[in-house]
């Protein structure tokens, strides 16, 4: 079954190679992205490559960026989010407003990510995600390609089905480097303030947003 999917992901990835000149994979260097990392260097590595920074990433992430680049030649462009959206917001809700509330929270997801993302995709016709259909309940429904409204263009998470046993069975197969925070209990992965470790048996995403509700753990660049 896994090398069933192994196959189906690097066949897509081939396609939108071939069927789009300017197809961009949005990298966060979670696991499943650092599986297609990877992938896109040795099949398609016509895809480009970009990363958003919210300027709260975690070091051990942007320590991981710089493994990316010294071992792969794919290179990775980074987006920053704008000082003129980010003072703003910062003087409303302060630094570390996300935790008062949900709009802010949002909002500040806005501006670090989602209108860096609207900038990253500008000239675009596809763009890629590491999405994988049971990260959370949000994502159940997730097709390997669909018609992305928002950005008006092809979306394609080549891992929907992948579990997250066979993304760690890639990982070790080909002796891919990982964020290191996941032999310190954390599992998904983002933003530093947003982030905490997960006990054993507890959900994967349950350090993601630790409190707010499942349905709600979306920052705004995935939508259903
Ligand atoms: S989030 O919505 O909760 O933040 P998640 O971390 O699961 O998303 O990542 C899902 C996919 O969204 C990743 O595989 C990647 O394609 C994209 N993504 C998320 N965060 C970023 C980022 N900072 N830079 C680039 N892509 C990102
Ligand atoms: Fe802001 Fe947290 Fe969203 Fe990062 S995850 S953009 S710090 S609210």
């Amino acid at each position: 079954m896994y090398l069933f999917k192994l196959q189906n992901a690097i066949d897509v990835l081939q396609q939108i190679q071939k069927k789009h000149q300017h197809a961009a994979f949005a990298n966060s260097f979670s696991l499943e992205d650092m599986v297609l990392t990877d992938m896109i260097s040795s099949h398609a590595p016509n895809i480009e490559n970009f990363t958003l920074d919210t300027g709260r990433l975690h070091e051990e992430t942007y320590g991981l960026i710089a493994q990316v680049k010294a071992r792969y030649r794919t290179p990775i462009k980074i987006y920053f989010p704008d000082s003129n959206d980010l003072e703003p917001l910062l003087n409303q809700q302060g630094p570390n407003g996300f935790y008062e509330n949900r709009d802010w929270r949002k909002a500040c997801c806005h501006v670090r990510k989602v209108l860096p993302l609207k900038r990253a995709l500008q000239g675009k016709s596809a763009w890629l995600t590491g999405l994988r259909q049971d990260q959370n309940v949000t994502r159940a429904q997730l097709r390997i390609m669909a018609w992305d409204e928002q950005n008006a263009m092809d979306k394609y998470s080549p891992l929907f089905n992948w579990s997250s046993e066979d993304v760690w069975e890639y990982l070790r197969q080909y002796e891919v480097p990982y964020n290191i925070l996941h032999d310190k209990g954390f599992s998904s992965i983002g933003c530093a303030p947003c982030t905490r470790a997960v006990k054993l048996g507890e959900d994967p995403r349950a350090g993601r947003w630790w409190w707010e509700n499942a349905e709600q753990k979306e920052c705004g660049l995935h939508v259903a």
